[in-house]
């Protein structure tokens, strides 16, 4: 192999805006000949380990292996692995992760699975789906499909409909869409709006701000609701379109992307009246050019006579998705240089130890799951003010924390307060209240 610094892609921010477009027209290229490319990784081996079901994810990923003269090896069925006697993923990735293969593709249900396997496998790892937290080779193939369909991303107007709330491929799509300078509409099932700490992200990395959107003229997309969430980055092209940003009128839509309720993710919660697209619905004005995408499988969602409609792209999502994760590999591989650098921060460096007391507030956070056996929970910080935002280094889940200790003396303080200023930072050890402190058997001081 090559010898290349080891890169992996967890999470959409792994990539930069620019290496994502070189990418594509890698892609491009691939796919104009799929059959051109059998020598280009001769040799390789990519390992799927899947703990979850999939049909297009693994697949295409073994077809775009094997169309770049590979091989594959694969754990299709977790009842077939070792995992099914109690193995770590940490210590299957370790394994598999170099004499066995030279990549390594992973689903797994717990949010933050995939950078474990990042960090704990010698070998580039791809998440291909971890949990409801990031579905990032999904999301290059939207974006690579839409990108074909319109011509660019910037000022798209794109509707994300259905759940929000668990849909790992809304996630990264939607920071990617931010990243892009798109807009977005967020239309919900009721109950499944896009959770807290992605809104938080997308406010603090990209700079989203959001407003209320009119969307009077798509009945029936999202149950009933005729106003919407408007998430618009801060940038002077689309503010120059919208001098007061509190009501927007949606009467040109560009993309509209549904997803299928994750019933395996929130068992209980009904979804009767879950929205569906029919003729009747894309028959609204706004929606004229409006492509409509969908990660697939879909249920319900999507009415089967939409399938005929030019305005329906998610099977040409799903065959992109091929030369796609060919390019994504190659890159990997050190095959296929981009002239672009990565991302300015990437987020592989260790962050804050949780030391006592502080565990991440995501119950399906894999350092709350199966990594509770071997994971130390580590947090970064994200900003400091009154009280500091941290987030999971794992799952990205923030957490507030008020109290800082020091960690010879035992001594906490109130986040603001000098004594808390005085710690230096490889002496601190975080706190969300005085008890979770106590309990950690610090003393915590009145000032
Ligand atoms: C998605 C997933 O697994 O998150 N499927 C896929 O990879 N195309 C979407 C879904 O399962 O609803």
């Amino acid at each position: 192999m090559a010898d290349v610094p080891k890169r992996d892609l967890v999470s959409i921010d792994d990539l930069s805006t620019e290496e994502i477009l070189e990418l594509f027209h890698h892609a491009e290229e691939f796919r104009q000949n799929l059959h051109e490319w059998s020598d280009l990784c001769r040799g390789a081996i990519m390992a799927t380990l899947f703990f979850e079901p999939s049909t297009r994810t693994r697949l295409s990923f073994e077809s775009a292996m094997l169309r770049l003269g590979g091989g594959v090896i694969s754990a299709a069925d977790p009842q077939t692995t070792s995992s099914a006697k109690g193995e770590s993923l940490a210590d299957t990735v370790r394994v598999v992760g170099g004499s066995y293969a030279d990549i390594l593709v992973v689903r797994h249900p717990e949010d933050g699975a995939a950078r474990v396997a990042a960090r704990y496998a010698r070998v580039p790892v791809i998440n291909g789906g971890d949990g409801a937290h990031e579905h990032p080779t999904q999301t290059l193939c939207d974006l690579y499909t839409l990108w074909k369909e319109k011509g660019r991303l910037q000022g798209l107007e794109v509707v994300l409909c259905g759940d929000l709330r668990y849909s790992r491929t809304i996630h990264s799509f939607c920071y990617a869409l931010a990243r892009f300078g798109a807009n977005i509409v967020t239309m919900p099932y009721p109950g499944f709006e896009l959770p807290e700490y992605v809104l938080l992200r997308l406010k603090r990395d990209f700079g989203v701000q959001t407003a209320t959107a009119a969307v009077d003229e798509l009945p029936g997309i999202a149950s009933g609701a005729n106003t919407a969430a408007y998430l618009t980055a801060h940038k002077p092209h689309q503010l120059a379109l919208f001098t007061n940003l509190t009501n927007v009128e949606v009467n040109r839509i560009d993309a509209i992307y549904m997803t299928r309720a994750q019933r395996e993710r929130h068992e209980g919660q009904s979804t009767l009246d879950y929205p569906r697209l029919t003729r009747r619905t894309l028959g609204a004005a706004a929606a004229k050019d409006a492509s409509i995408m969908h990660p697939l499988p879909r249920v319900d969602e999507i009415d089967y006579e939409v399938d005929d409609d030019p305005r329906s792209i998610y099977f040409r999502q799903a065959e992109l998705g091929v030369p796609m994760r060919m390019a994504l590999m190659a890159f990997l591989l050190g095959k296929v240089q981009l002239r672009a650098s990565g991302p300015a921060t990437q987020a592989t460096g260790r962050g804050i130890a949780g030391g006592a007391g502080l565990r991440c507030r995501n119950e399906r956070c894999i350092t709350n799951g199966e990594g509770v056996r071997y994971l130390e929970r580590e947090f970064r910080l994200r900003s400091q003010d009154h009280a500091a935002m941290l987030c999971c280094s794992y799952c990205e889940r923030e957490l507030e924390v008020r109290y800082v200790g020091h960690a010879q003396t035992r001594a906490c303080h109130r986040f603001d307060s000098p004594g808390a200023r005085a710690i230096k930072v490889q002496q601190r050890v975080y706190f969300e209240n005085e008890a979770q402190a106590e309990a950690a058997g610090f003393t915590v001081s009145g000032e």
